[in-house]
């Protein structure tokens, strides 16, 4: 193996449909119209020498090393900034230029510290590159030059240092946090010598608005930006393609290595999703795969309140299908079930759903997709006929007017927010649903032009509101919805949204949105151009999460905007794999393919080839399990990566719920939360460590490659092999891409994905088949998958969860860009640094009713429990509205949330709570009782985990 080297063709890919062709060193080059000279000589193989220019950002033409000459033009022009024409004829190698060049990199280095073998970045500094590539012997100003500012190192950041000294000024990185990354924390300060790179107003990296994508950190060409892995490691001498297993972005990585060492996870330019960007969590938050909690011996214990005891992989997987059986010959076949995450790859989910239906022989399987995105599969099924987003990231580059409800991209979805960003700043508008000023509201250079700020628990009644306006001012797309819709369900639904009673005027008054911000939104969507909406769980995590996707399904039939770039209806997903968990059949009443258990042909296609029969009847799903284990029912199951306690709503009565099972098999990386309950811990392995595909929002199936032996033994799929030949039901695989041929062959969304397939074209979008051979960037193109778009009523129900005297605020969660989902992974990264503990926002004036000064610890009650956690008092939140994240196990603020769910699929009505605020003194009674429990769990653990 060696390290994958990309490319750097010097400036960015010019889109233009015409070509030129021109001459560069006698070579005949043709590229798109608007190429820069240099990029056409990469593209001819010819390297001109360059230091400001990188092919993430446009060129600047500062650093004078890429000149060229051109017949016929007086001078040496920059190749980076000068654009091809037709007919051109261009030197790259020419006496003079070569004179010219050196001069440039005398300058340079005469200045440049030359510490070069003790330096972080010997063999990988562009500097030093162009030094050789110029032929530079002599300096003839001496290496004595005056030096930049040498204000030390600032090592503030966790993850990378800066050392001005050593800094070239070429701007690549002020660039990079300007263009790839939308922040524009950086600034080049002062002049001449004295120039410097200023992050903010010249803080330390970690003061400043910086928010450590690390764009800046690959952009530069020297150590001045460095990563402090490199520092410690040295430089990679391998590197693998593989995707970030944090959220649904999917971002692709180079892992570069070391021997079985991460020195650096690269953004992957080919990578379609990210372009070679990434956010803080996928390039720098790596370290809990080798952090010292990792669990990675087997343990069991007979009760809960027992110690752990450390076995055998043999002994454990034994006990848990001894365990199983015995409850199912006592019980009855259904009492047992299994979860599947979002977390592990399509080959991992795909394999414990089948263990479920063939070893278990019930349907009582289903996925922490039931608590984000059920709600968009039920949805855009029904509307459309696919349980999945109709666009691929590269549409948001034609989209017009971006409308974005209930997410917050820049903190869950960094890297396509930064995508949306760069579109935003080219003019795009946007529009934004959500109770929070969230940080696209007012961002640099961008500003929404519509925020509607509603109400929680109100999206269907603002979203239908916003159809009444297109409705009724004549804004309907009717050729679009004639040719592609059902015609007599549209003019059922026109009638329906016409009604005064969805107008703007009235809405107001639920959801406390102004009407004039309902009707500006709704023109601007309908008349805008490209119309593309995208969406997150403040859209899902509600009562009525799938009427919302419904009625969003409907605004875009209802404009036209489905079926082409630039336009459609996105849902943002949360974890890494959300999508293939849904994919691979994760749900009790679907088999992979999203087909219904009661299709005969589709099971007995299951049937021929797993050789079991399958129960034609919808297993139990998650909150459905719980229920079933405090009746007495269900009394057995196995969690693969998913940690249910901490996740998933009313954690009081979660804990019952497992308290009342007689086996709960946890398979984690630590002892998670959920943990505590189990009585076998299966020893987990991270993306790291294993080989499979995860599918991201766009619904890209994108190779997951191991790096590193797993450190417990085993890659997860194998476990669950383990576990299910223990069960009775062997099965048999030599490696995930056998999975993936499997899954192929089952469901005809897939027929076309194989590993060859994805190793070849890097990725594909499912529907990938003999119809699409190379997948499916653009759904519903030439007609809805279900034939006619459908247009379903979409009456606004309030939600039952009502505020009153008792709890007068409605508390709403969310996540931070720092952080993923319940932390167990980022909590041990240094990614802690910028978020310690969860806090609660409060608007000013609800804090000053209470007396709750900014940093004092507040108890948050609903009439589901209470939690304590700090106050932020800040206008991000409205009147009435507070507002929290749940990555800390200390605070849980699912213990306040209740049982209420959305009405199709049971997705927790997360975004909806009544609570009250009140002063206090410190954490809650349970809280301590936790952090006891904790210490004592830790305290048993530790003497194993010492023991590694
Ligand atoms: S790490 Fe990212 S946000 Fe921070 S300065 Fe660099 S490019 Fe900007
Ligand atoms: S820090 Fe690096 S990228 Fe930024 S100006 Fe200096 S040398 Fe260039
Ligand atoms: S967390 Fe999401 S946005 Fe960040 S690197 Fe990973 S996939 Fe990309
Ligand atoms: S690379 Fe062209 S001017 Fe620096």
């Amino acid at each position: 193996m060696s390290l994958i080297q990309e490319i750097d063709f010097g400036t960015p890919r010019s889109k233009a449909e015409k070509t030129v062709t021109l001459t560069i060193d006698g070579v005949a080059v043709t590229v798109p119209e608007g190429t820069s000279i240099m990029r056409a000589a990469m593209e001819a193989g010819t390297q001109i020498p360059k230091l400001c220019a990188t092919d993430m950002v446009e060129a600047f033409g500062s650093c004078r090393l890429c000149l060229v000459e051109i017949q016929g033009r007086a001078g040496t022009p920059a190749s980076c900034t000068t654009p091809v024409a037709e007919g051109m004829v261009v030197h790259t190698q020419t006496e003079r230029l070569k004179r010219l060049r050196k001069g440039v990199m005398e300058l340079y280095i005469s200045e440049h510290p030359l510490d070069c073998l003790t330096c972080s970045a010997n063999g990988d500094c562009e500097l030093q590159d162009m030094a050789g590539a110029v032929g530079l012997r002599e300096v003839r100003y001496g290496y004595e030059g005056r030096r930049h500012p040498n204000s030390g190192i600032d090592s503030s950041n966790p993850y990378f240092t800066y050392e001005p000294s050593k800094c070239i000024v070429c701007s690549r990185c002020v660039r990079a946090c300007e263009e790839v990354q939308g922040t524009f924390a950086l600034t080049i300060a002062a002049r001449g010598f004295d120039s410097v790179v200023s992050p903010s107003m010249a803080e330390p990296f970690l003061q400043s608005e910086c928010v450590s994508c690390g764009a800046c950190v690959q952009a530069c060409p020297t150590a001045t930006l460095n990563e402090k892995s490199v520092i410690d490691i040295g430089t990679p001498e391998h590197s693998v393609v593989t995707t970030c297993a944090y959220c649904g972005v999917g971002c692709a990585f180079k892992a570069e290595m070391r021997g079985e060492e991460v020195v650096r996870m690269l953004p992957y330019k080919d990578g379609k999703a990210n372009r070679g960007h990434s956010c803080v969590k996928g390039r720098f938050a790596y370290g809990y795969a080798t952090h010292k909690d990792r669990m990675l011996k087997p343990m069991i214990r007979e009760k809960i309140t027992d110690p752990w005891r450390e076995v055998s992989w043999e002994e454990a997987i034994n006990y848990a299908a001894s365990e199983f059986k015995r409850i199912q010959a006592k019980y009855g076949g259904s009492s047992v079930g299994g979860i599947t995450s979002s977390r592990c790859t399509n080959e991992e989910t795909f394999l414990v759903q089948k263990l479920v239906r063939a070893a278990f022989g019930n349907n009582n399987v289903d996925t922490c997709a039931r608590v984000c995105h059920s709600p968009t599969g039920y949805g855009l099924k029904t509307a459309y006929g696919t349980s999945a987003g109709t666009q691929d990231f590269d549409s948001v580059e034609r989209a017009d007017v971006i409308m974005i409800i209930g997410a917050n991209p820049t903190d869950g979805h960094p890297v396509f927010a930064s995508r949306m960003k760069k579109r935003l700043r080219q003019g795009a508008k946007l529009i934004i649903l959500d109770p929070r000023r969230i940080d696209l509201v007012r961002t640099p250079h961008i500003e929404a032009d519509y925020h509607l700020p509603l109400k929680p628990g109100t999206n269907v009644a603002v979203v239908t509101s916003l159809a009444h306006v297109v409705v009724t001012e004549g804004l309907v797309n009717e050729k679009f919805v004639g040719e592609r819709c059902d015609w007599d369900e549209f003019q059922d639904w026109a009638a329906f949204v016409a009604d005064k009673r969805h107008s703007p005027e009235e809405v107001e008054k639920v959801s406390g949105v102004p009407a004039e911000l309902i009707r500006g939104a709704a023109r601007l969507y309908a008349t805008g151009g490209n119309g593309a909406i995208y969406y997150g769980l403040g859209v899902t995590e509600h009562s009525q999460g799938s009427t919302t996707v419904m009625a969003i399904a409907n605004l875009a039939m209802a404009t036209g905007n489905i079926g082409r770039e630039g336009v459609g209806v996105n849902p943002l997903r949360g974890q890494n794999n959300v999508q293939g968990s849904c994919d691979m059949g994760s749900f009790p009443h679907e088999v992979s393919g999203y087909r219904h258990v009661s299709e005969d042909a589709t099971r007995a296609m299951f049937e021929a080839l797993w050789g079991r029969p399958l129960d034609e009847e919808p297993g139990l799903r998650i909150p459905n399990m719980i229920d079933a284990a405090l009746d007495g029912s269900f009394k057995g199951l196995y969690i693969q990566g998913e940690d249910i306690l901490q996740s998933d709503p009313n954690t009081q009565h979660m804990a019952a719920g497992l308290s009342a099972m007689e086996c709960v098999v946890v398979q984690d990386l630590f002892l998670v939360e959920t943990a505590n309950y189990a009585h076998v811990f299966l020893p987990g392995s991270t993306f790291l460590e294993k080989n499979g595909t995860f599918t991201n929002a766009e619904r890209r199936l994108q190779m997951v490659r191991k790096v590193m032996t797993p450190k417990n033994g085993y890659e997860d799929w194998q476990v669950t092999e383990l576990l299910s030949n223990a069960l009775g039901y062997p099965m048999h695989y030599n490696h995930p891409s056998e999975i993936m041929d499997e899954i192929a062959a089952l469901t005809p969304t897939f027929a076309g994905v194989s590993y060859k397939k994805l190793d070849e074209l890097g990725s594909v979008q499912w529907p990938c088949n003999a119809a699409a051979p190379d997948g499916t960037p653009v759904m519903h193109i030439n007609g809805f998958v279900r034939g006619k778009g459908k247009f379903v009523i979409t009456e606004y129900v309030a939600t039952d969860e009502k505020t009153g005297p008792r709890y007068p605020l409605l508390l709403t969660t969310g996540r931070i860009l720092s952080q993923y989902n319940v932390g167990a992974q980022t909590r041990r990264t240094a990614n802690v640094i910028w978020h310690e503990e969860d806090v609660l926002e409060i608007h000013p004036h609800d804090a000053e009713q209470r007396g709750v000064r900014d940093g004092d610890w507040v108890k948050l009650t609903s009439r589901a429990g209470e939690t304590t956690l700090r106050a932020v008092i800040t206008e991000r939140v409205a009147p009435g509205v507070v507002y929290t994240t749940f990555h800390h196990p200390t605070t849980q603020v699912n213990v306040v949330t209740t049982e209420f769910s959305d009405w199709a699929t049971n997705c927790p009505e997360y975004k909806v709570t009544a609570v009250q605020v009140m002063p206090s003194n410190g954490p809650s009674e349970w809280q301590e009782e936790y952090e006891e429990l904790s210490r004592q769990a830790r305290r048993i653990a530790e003497p194993l985990i010492a023991a590694e």
